[in-house]
């Protein structure tokens, strides 16, 4: 008689940046091909401020990501090299997920085209700064992820304007955004942190990306015609820019990259993240049962 073969369940072994709170997330969402046109409060203005936004992500992310792997093997800290690769991983991961939904935008008739090739341009130039100065771009703009990640998780009325199914996948970058908020700026700080540097990339960033945004926002404004509707502009405008706007309350916030003493951890963004990752993957979660490697939900 054959003994019984007793087989040990074999356990994933955790993700590098699964050990240190930044997990990559394997998600595949799935966005219905015929929803609201203007997914944002039905009004075109500002739903195409959010399109062009998700336009800019995936070149962005590469950016980012291109930019703290060329440091990747000065970093010696075991604690900050799964922190780098949990970085990576989930950058890559937005910026598949970005590109799905570009394209599903795309087929919906926006003109998508215009804010990827206004971004990418923007990012040509950024690409021709010495090592240090790239690095310190993409902390800039790290910061702004993180400012706009907040917003996303604590704007009680961008959840209710906001297309449901869509929505899920904003929530998850928002709360990945604030997961590894730091990564970049510990590399940089490894490798020579500079307020010079800093306020320069400050310049260089805004300098850069405030055409590209107000030249593909525009030209997908007019290829929609919305500049024939003055209504929905104006709606728009207070949606995003009015007092309690969406860009509104994270503008303030931007200056504070060029302290001195300036640290993304300064801002504790903890509990938000704790009830996040519950609200999103916890055992009820939204999105529990759509992630691939449920091995990583155990994060802490
Ligand atoms: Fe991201
Ligand atoms: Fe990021």
């Amino acid at each position: 008689m054959e003994a019984a073969v007793q087989q040990t369940p074999k356990r994933a072994r955790p993700l590098a940046g699964t050990t240190v709170g930044i997990p990559p997330r394997q998600l595949d969402f799935t966005l219905p091909a015929q929803g609201q046109r203007y997914f944002y409060d039905n009004n075109a203005t500002a739903s195409l401020f959010f399109a062009m936004l998700s336009a800019f992500f995936p070149p962005g992310e590469d950016y980012f990501v291109e930019s703290v792997r060329h440091y990747r093997k000065r970093v010696t800290d075991p604690k900050l090299k799964a922190e780098v690769s949990g970085f990576i991983g989930q950058e890559a991961i937005h910026g598949r997920e970005h590109d799905r939904l570009n394209e599903l935008l795309s087929s919906r008739g926006f003109a998508m085209k215009a804010p990827d090739k206004a971004v990418r341009a923007a990012l040509w130039v950024l690409d021709q700064l010495p090592q240090s100065q790239k690095l310190a771009c993409t902390t800039f703009m790290e910061h702004f992820t993180a400012l706009l990640g907040e917003q996303l998780l604590t704007d009680e009325l961008f959840a209710r304007r906001a297309e449901p199914e869509m929505i899920q996948l904003w929530f998850w970058h928002a709360l990945e955004e604030l997961e590894h908020k730091s990564v970049a700026y510990d590399v940089y700080d490894l490798v020579g942190n500079s307020r010079r540097e800093r306020i320069l990339a400050y310049a260089l960033v805004t300098g850069t990306m405030i055409p590209a945004v107000l030249a593909s926002w525009g030209y997908m404004l007019a290829k929609e015609g919305v500049f024939r509707n003055p209504k929905d502009i104006r709606r728009g405008m207070k949606l995003l820019l009015g007092r309690k706007g969406f860009i509104t309350r994270i503008l303030p916030q931007m200056g504070l990259f060029a302290r001195k003493d300036f640290h993304p951890d300064k801002h504790d963004t903890r509990a938000l993240v704790a009830k996040w990752r519950n609200k999103l993957f916890g055992e009820s979660g939204s999105l529990a049962s759509d992630l691939r490697n449920p091995e990583v939900a155990t994060v802490q």
